[in-house]
Parts: structure tokens; C-alpha cells; sequence
């Protein structure tokens, strides 16, 4: 029976927008990220970005952060001592061109990553690399209107010629667009969008297939051995029931997570979109050209999220309480526990959802994000977070189920690492990681670290390639 590879990419991962900090140094501009606030007033932002144009904060948890641009160091030897094989972070994108439609990218930005890579490197750590994770130019967003106007497919391909050239002998895995489908949820944060309008959406997610494919393109021209991904944010979704109605509601839900990536994997829109775009009254903007662009630039590898699995009914009255879910509201499901911040754990899911994707696709799978937010308590040096252990166990347990079943799996990064900010709430106290960091929501703390009692436990898993876990 399979068992996890000899090269498993046991890993962790970042993202630029939520540890970096230092939000406007060495020439950075802002990015989307760097408008939004903590707690309620993030969400109200978030569906409606003009809320947090026009005014001003308290505080905005990105502009420190926890400060990795000054400390990776030191992050990267704790790393290095968990003992993982790659760290999935990545490159803001107005640390590279500030505001984004510059001819020429800022030096200081780009020698950070340089340096980022080689201290990786020097401890035998792979740079996994997101390319757009949550972080459009702001200036993008307010003056272009982010992804749905078309020139930031040029933009972007200058940004990605740009990483692509400087970095190609240090990075291999490249990831486009942090979780694709999250434009359709959150398409502020995803594409810069100022707008929920759905044919603006579904417009800037053909742009951002259309970038996508078009770098992946330019990549191949520069050095072939670069691994081009596509990523998306998943979790099977279950029938409440097995009222048919309940049934085929799942399977369109489902449509939601699958449909950019069956353009970005079989190369055509899927067979279900024309009439789903019919029944929206959404009219896109492709041409010919784009979609042969689409059809012979597929992605090399799918990475995806999975944090739990998602509920479906067409009952009114079960709908009437969905719980938040990874931004992708959800029905609750009476099966599995709660986690807090409306999400539930669904160790089987994660089989679930890893053989659904390989049987859909049949292409090597990247698990790029998985883990728990907690409230962790720290006495002293000291933080206990058995949950932490428990459901990273039962999770891995059924990740090597997939791979038993004959998934081709590439590896596994596990999301927040170390403590960082909050995507959605812009939280501090929402914890992911191995390893803590003295911070709290309103932005007060040391930023010193702390190894909580899973980084041990994950260290084993690291060293014996998931034979203890
Ligand atoms: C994923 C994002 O959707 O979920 C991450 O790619 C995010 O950026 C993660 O941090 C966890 O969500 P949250 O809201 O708890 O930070």
C-alpha cells in the first residue's frame, strides 16, 4: 500500500499580507489588506470596501503584523528546527510595484525576497511560492477598479515576468491566485473588486484565469522545470438528506468551489456554466484568443485549503441558521463538533475531499492549507494546545488514508505556522500555529515567540515522513 513519499513536502505556510509588517517600508504601497480593521467593522469592510475608503481606523493589524519582515530570521531557524521541508509564503505584490501598473518594479522589494529565499535555502527549506494572495495593489483596486477591468491581466503578467526571472533557480512550486473561488465569496479581498455585482465577479475571475494561464505560458518560456498551480478553497459538500432536492442542492453548491478550476485544469469552462450564466444574466467578455490561451495552459499541480466540509439543504428553516464556515456559509452539521468562529471539524472530510478532487481531476494534489484557529493560553513559556495536536492528528491520519487509496499527493503545509493575523476577522487571537507569537487583537504585545506543545509533536511526524503521528 502507498505511503507518504520519501521527498512528502512537510511544510508550513504564510502568507505576505498577514505576517510581514513593515507595510510601507523600502518603498512598499499599500495593498487591499492594509485598509481593513479588526472584528466587525473588517467584516462590514470587506463586503463593502467604500466603508473603509472613506474612513480612517484605530488600528489595522497589517501594518506590523508579526513583523516577519524583520524577524524571519529567526523564524526561519524555529522553522528549520520543527524540521519542515518547505514553507508555502507569498510575495507581496505592492512590495514589488507599489502601486502596480509600474514599468519598473522597486529593488528593495525584491533583494527582501532574495534574502527571504536564501535563508529558506541555506536550511535545505523549499520556497513554496503564492504569487497573488490576498494583497492587489490598493491603487489597483481604487483607481482600475481591481480584476474586473482586463489591464491587470498585463499588470500582473509584468509582476509574475518579473518573479519569474529573478527567482526561477530558487523557487519551483508557483501558486497564481491564493483559493481562486474565494472571488465569489469575498471579491474584495480575492480580486480588489469594489463591487459584488455577479457579472463583475465572474468577469474578473476570467480575467484571472486568462493571467493565469498567460503566466503559466511565460513560465514554461523562461525555465520549464517551474511548476505552475492553480489553488482553490475546498470541502465537499454533503446532502442534509437523501431528498433528492437535497441532493442536487449539494451538487450545485459543490459547482461553486469546481468551477474555475475545471478551466484551469481541463481547459474549457465547464459543461454546467453556460446555463448557470443564462439563469444569472451574466454576460462575459472572452475571446477566441483567450480561450485557446485557456485550453493549452493548463495548471501543473492543484493546491488547495481544506478546513472542514460544508452541509446543503433546501430546507427553509435549517437555512435560516447556517454557521460561517471558512467564509462559505454552511448549514450545521449534527455530526461534528464546533470549533468556534463557525466552523466544525470534519477529520473524514478531509479523506473525502482529497479523493474527490484527485477522482475529478487525476492531477498531483497540493495541500497548501489545513489547521485549527484557537484561543491559545500562554502561562509563561508555556502553551498547551492538545487540541491543536488532536485535530492535526486525526486530520493527517485521514490524509494517508487519500494517499493509501492512491492519491498522488505532493505534500502538505499546514496553514499559520507561527500565529498570524487573521484573514477574515484581522484577529490576533484566532491562533494557527506551532509556534506563538506575544501579540494580541489591538496590536499590543512583544511579538516574541514561543513553542507551543504541538511543535514537538509535529517535529515527530516531520522526522519519521508521518509514520508517527
Ligand atoms: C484561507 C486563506 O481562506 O483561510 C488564509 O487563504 C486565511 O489567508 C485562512 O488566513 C484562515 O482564515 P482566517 O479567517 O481564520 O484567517
Amino acid at each position: 500500500m502507498k505511503k507518504f513519499k520519501e521527498d512528502f513536502l512537510w511544510g508550513g505556510a504564510l502568507a505576505a499580507n498577514q505576517s510581514e509588517g513593515a507595510y510601507l517600508e523600502d518603498g512598499k504601497g499599500q495593498s487591499i489588506i492594509d485598509i481593513l480593521p479588526v472584528g466587525e467593522k473588517r467584516k462590514h469592510s470587506l463586503k463593502d470596501p467604500n466603508y473603509a475608503f472613506e474612513q480612517t481606523f484605530d488600528y489595522y493589524p497589517s501594518h506590523q503584523s508579526i513583523d516577519f519582515y524583520h524577524q524571519y530570521k529567526e523564524d526561519i531557524k524555529l522553522l528549520a528546527e520543527l524540521g519542515i521541508k518547505c514553507l508555502r509564503t507569498s510575495i507581496s505584490w505592492p512590495r514589488i510595484f507599489p502601486k502596480g501598473d509600474e514599468m519598473e518594479p522597486n529593488e528593495a522589494g525584491l533583494k527582501f525576497y532574495d534574502d527571504l529565499f536564501d535563508e529558506l535555502l541555506k536550511y535545505n527549506i523549499e520556497p513554496i511560492v503564492t504569487i497573488n494572495h490576498f494583497d492587489t495593489p490598493l491603487y489597483l483596486s481604487q483607481t482600475y477598479r481591481g480584476w474586473e477591468n482586463q489591464q491587470l491581466i498585463l499588470f500582473y503578467k509584468r509582476y509574475c515576468e518579473t518573479l519569474f526571472r529573478r527567482y526561477h533557480k530558487k523557487v519551483t512550486y508557483w501558486i497564481t491566485f491564493n483559493e481562486i473561488n474565494m472571488i465569489l465569496r469575498n471579491p474584495f479581498l480575492a480580486g480588489g473588486l469594489i463591487t459584488n455585482e455577479k457579472s463583475a465577479v465572474f468577469q474578473a475571475a476570467h480575467h484571472q484565469l486568462v493571467a493565469s494561464a498567460e503566466v503559466t505560458k511565460l513560465a514554461k518560456s523562461i525555465d520549464p522545470t517551474m511548476q505552475i498551480g492553480c489553488m482553490l478553497a475546498a470541502g465537499s459538500v454533503y446532502p442534509y438528506t437523501c431528498n433528492p432536492k437535497d441532493i442536487q442542492a449539494a451538487i450545485e453548491r459543490s459547482r461553486d468551489q469546481y468551477f474555475f478550476i475545471d478551466v484551469q485544469v481541463n481547459g474549457t469552462y465547464p459543461y454546467f456554466s453556460q446555463r448557470y450564466f443564462e439563469e444569472n444574466g451574466i454576460q462575459l467578455n472572452r475571446s477566441q484568443e483567450e480561450l485557446a490561451l485557456l485550453a493549452e495552459y493548463t495548471a501543473d499541480f492543484i493546491a488547495f485549503s481544506y478546513y472542514t466540509s460544508r452541509l446543503e439543504t433546501v430546507d427553509n428553516e435549517l437555512r435560516r441558521n447556517l454557521i460561517e464556515g471558512n467564509a462559505m456559509a454552511s448549514v450545521r452539521n449534527p455530526y461534528l463538533k464546533d470549533a468556534g468562529w463557525g466552523r466544525q471539524i470534519d477529520p473524514l472530510g478531509f479523506r473525502i475531499t482529497i479523493n474527490e478532487i484527485y477522482q475529478r481531476y487525476q492531477r498531483p494534489l497540493f495541500i497548501v492549507e489545513n489547521g485549527l484557529g484557537a484561543k491559545d493560553e500562554r502561562t509563561g513559556e508555556h502553551i498547551h494546545d492538545e487540541y491543536r495536536v488532536d485535530y492535526f492528528r486525526s486530520h493527517i491520519e485521514q490524509m494517508a488514508e487519500a494517499v493509501k487509496d492512491g492519491v498522488d499527493l505532493i505534500g502538505y503545509t499546514t496553514w499559520g505556522c507561527i500565529d498570524l493575523i487573521s484573514a477574515g476577522t484581522g484577529e490576533m487571537s484566532k491562533r494557527y500555529g506551532f509556534i506563538y507569537v506575544d501579540l494580541d487583537d489591538e496590536g499590543k504585545g512583544t511579538r516574541k515567540r514561543y513553542k507551543k506543545d504541538s511543535f514537538s509533536w509535529y517535529q515527530k511526524v516531520i522526522e519519521t515522513n508521518g509514520e508517527i503521528i
